[in-house]
């Protein structure tokens, strides 16, 4: 049985990715920060052939992440998928955006993107047909107003996920990313109730006329993860309801 490590799993697109997953018959190993939430995610995953865990690991310290690889040395056979999901937003003007916000989110979706990959790298390279799949963001190629740490930071993990495609093509470790648009998360909620965000906006500027449910991001993430994908390697995969190439104003 395969074991994959989803960071950011208790919840929205980690959650469904670990869904998936754990239907398939792979071994999820979910982690973050918030041990309730990772219970209540690993008790809605009975669902089987394949088994969920929880642990502990802030991506932003080296420290828990190589604890929990070394962890799964020893309860799993191998580690051969490490879905780097976990991810945070913070929404400011860049005039007034600070040192702190700026670092926060740099710190979690670029270089924890980057410490969770070197850390997994020898395990992975042991497993036969390894993959990172990172999740990015239409954010990533797009500018967004007031999100200059997150702009920036998903724009960085795709030159990220070419590289690293490149550096580890040849020790079979394949590495792409996912870059979702506006999906129904926790993310997405949070921007609509502290009045960021209007649902009927967003929609309106859609061409698929909708946000994406969790499970459609994690259906392209399970594609890439999968032999489908076996010649696709440092590709970025965007998943947006066609929002990107909506040149209409
Ligand atoms: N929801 C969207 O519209 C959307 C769009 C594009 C990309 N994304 C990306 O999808 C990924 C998942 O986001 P989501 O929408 O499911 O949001 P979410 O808030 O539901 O999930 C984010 C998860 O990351 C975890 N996390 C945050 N900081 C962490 C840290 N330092 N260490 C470990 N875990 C940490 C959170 O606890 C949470 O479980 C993120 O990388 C996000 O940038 C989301």
């Amino acid at each position: 049985m395969k074991t994959a490590l989803v960071t950011g799993g208790a919840k929205g697109i980690g959650l469904a990715i670990s869904k998936e997953l754990v239907v398939l018959g792979w071994n999820v190993v979910i982690t973050g920060r918030d041990a309730t939430a990772i219970d209540s995610a690993v008790a809605g995953l009975s669902i089987g052939p394949g088994k969920a865990v929880g642990k502990i690991m802030d991506v932003r310290d080296r420290s828990s992440i190589d604890s929990v690889i070394a962890e799964i040395r020893n309860e799993f056979t191998s580690l051969d998928s490490l879905i780097n999901c976990a991810g945070v937003i913070i929404r400011d003007e860049s005039e007034v955006l600070s040192e702190a916000d700026w670092n926060t989110v740099i710190d979690t979706d670029l270089s924890g993107v980057f410490k969770c990959s070197q850390a997994a790298f020898a395990d992975l390279e042991r497993s036969k047909g390894a993959t990172i799949v990172n999740v990015g963001s239409i954010a990533g190629s797009v500018g967004i107003a007031g999100r200059a740490g997150y702009t920036a930071a998903k724009a960085g993990l795709e030159g990220l996920t070419r590289t690293l495609g490149l550096e580890w093509a040849n020790r079979d470790i394949r590495v792409n990313a996912v870059a979702p648009g506006w999906t129904r998360t926790e993310m997405v909620a949070g921007g609509i109730k502290d009045g960021r965000l209007s649902e009927a906006a967003l929609t309106a500027r859609i061409p698929q006329q909708r946000l994406a449910e969790p499970s459609e991001i994690a259906k392209v993430v399970l594609f890439l993860m999968s032999a489908d994908s076996s010649y696709i390697t440092g590709q970025t995969i965007t998943v947006d309801g066609g929002i990107t190439i909506n040149g209409n104003t």
